[in-house]
Order: structure tokens, then sequence, then C-alpha cells
């Protein structure tokens, strides 16, 4: 078993997974361990998790996010929900008010949930296991509480795919630790300094997409000339599609709640 320390250093996203399956007692010692070595907001533990193992279940969850062909390979996906049916549920039985169904609710039970989703990756990377985050969990917010059943107010926020590594990719960069860190109060960098933030940045990041015939064709086609411009193109993060994508998270949100009048 490695250390903090040890599986932070070895960190990789994995997209390449073996097909062996993930013992159950495994899984449950690193919940066990994630879920009460992790904090959680004013102790409410406003979150739920459900595995997908099943061949079939994980295609359709595949095709949920975005045909990514790590979700077929890995033997294991982890959905993270917000969940305050639970919670709600036993303060109306109770007799308690009510809360948690509005906007700081979905906040809360998003942050408990992220956070727990990195305490078990790391417990998963710690035993030497490969696991990859979706986003696309944002995007087929609805489509995936459906096909998971989850009940009201409980809506899902991240996922992520565990395995076997089957590939041994190297260490993704970071932009230098002065981006990010600030002393007593925020310093916003001068034009002269984001470009030196950025600089190594782009040139490798340029580099490694360009490796890549496929990318290359869609940068040559579309006129791309960097990492920024290709970040916000319509092949990646499409400024158009997120807005729209937005528009349906606040829809499915309010569905359940979490948006009530007055806060949209
Ligand atoms: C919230 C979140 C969502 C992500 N979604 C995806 C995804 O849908 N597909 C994917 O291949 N990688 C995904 N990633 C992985 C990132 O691309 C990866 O963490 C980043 O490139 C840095 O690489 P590293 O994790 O190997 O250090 C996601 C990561 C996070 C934190």
């Amino acid at each position: 078993m490695q250390t903090v320390p040890e599986a932070l250093a070895g960190h990789r996203s994995i997209r390449k997974y073996r097909p062996d399956p993930i013992p159950q007692a495994v899984i449950n010692e690193v919940l066990h361990e994630a879920i009460t070595g992790t904090s959680s907001s004013g102790n409410l533990n406003s979150y739920s998790v459900v595995l997908t193992r099943e061949p079939g279940r994980k295609r359709r969850l595949y095709e949920l996010h975005g045909e990514q062909e790590f979700v077929l390979q890995a033997p294991l996906v982890v959905t993270f929900c917000a969940d305050w049916h639970r919670t709600r549920t036993w303060l109306r039985r109770r007799g308690a008010r009510d809360n948690f169904g509005n906007l700081l609710g979905y906040h809360v039970g998003a942050f408990d949930a992220v956070l727990l989703s990195q305490s078990v990756s790391l417990g998963f990377e710690a035993r030497g296991y490969g696991i990859c985050y979706m986003g696309t969990t944002l995007n087929a917010m609805h489509e995936i509480a459906q096909f998971l059943s989850l009940p009201e107010s409980c809506v899902p926020v991240t996922s992520i795919v565990v395995g076997v590594p089957d590939e041994a990719p190297g260490k993704r960069d970071r932009l230098p630790l002065r981006a990010f860190v600030h002393d007593e109060t925020y310093r916003v960098p001068d034009e002269a300094e984001l470009d030196d933030l950025y600089r190594e940045r782009e040139v490798r990041g340029w580099e490694r997409y360009m490796a890549d015939p496929r990318l290359r064709a869609k940068a040559e086609e579309g006129g791309i000339t960097s990492l920024a411009q290709f970040y916000t193109s319509p092949y990646k993060y499409d400024p158009d599609r997120h807005a729209a994508d937005s528009a349906r998270i606040a829809a499915f949100l309010a569905e359940h709640g979490f948006l009530p009048e007055g806060t949209r």
C-alpha cells in the first residue's frame, strides 16, 4: 500500500484497463476508509455512490459518457451523487423542518460528493489501481440519474472508472505553483507574467495534441493554431455546447428542487 504522498506522486489518469475485476473486499475497504476519513459538511453525509459493474449496464453508461472507450474496459464505474433524499426523508420522519432543497443544499451535497470521490480515488490508487474521472457526468446528469434510478433530490455530480491499468502514461504537467498560490492577498499577474505562467504548458500541450494525427487534422481543418484556441474550439470545450448543457443542468436542478423560485 502506498502512502498518500506516494499515491499523489504516482497519479495519472488511466484510459486503458485490463478486464480483471476488483475484489468486493477491496471496494468495501476503499469506500469505508473514504467515507470515514473524509470531512463532511455538518456531518450530514449528503452523498451516495452507485457502483456499476454489470457489462450491459456499463455499456449504457459508456453511451451516456460520450462513448469514452475506457468505460467499457474498466470493470467498475463509481457515480458520486449529491444526495439529500435520504436526509430529507429522515428529517420529515422526525418532524424536523425540511431544508436543503435549495442552491446551497446542492452545493453542500456536491462538495461532499466530490470530496468523497477524491478520497475514493486515492484509496484505489494507493492500492495500485488506476482511475479516470468523467466530467461527462454533468453533461448527461438527467439521463444518468434516470438510468441509475436516482430518487428526488439526488443528482449525479461526478464519476470515476476504476481498474487495473493497461498503460503507463507520463505524468501530466500543471501550471507552476506560483500560478495558484497567493500570499495574503490575490495578486493578478500582468500580461508578461501570465505569458510566462502558460509558456511551458502551451508548448507541451500543443506538442501532445499535434502528435495525435486525429487532433492535428481537426486543428488544421478548423484553422486552430494554439492550445488556448483548441480548448474552446468545437472539438473540446465548445462554448455553445456548454451554454446549452448549462441550461439543461439548470433545468434538471430545478426539477430536483435545488433552484427554488427566487434563486433562478
Ligand atoms: C472533474 C474531472 C472530470 C474529468 N473528465 C474526464 C473525462 O471525461 N475524460 C477523460 O478522459 N478525462 C477526464 N478527466 C481527467 C483529466 O483530463 C485529467 O485529470 C487531466 O488531464 C490531468 O491529467 P492527470 O489526471 O493524468 O494528472 C477529468 C478530470 C476531472 C478532475
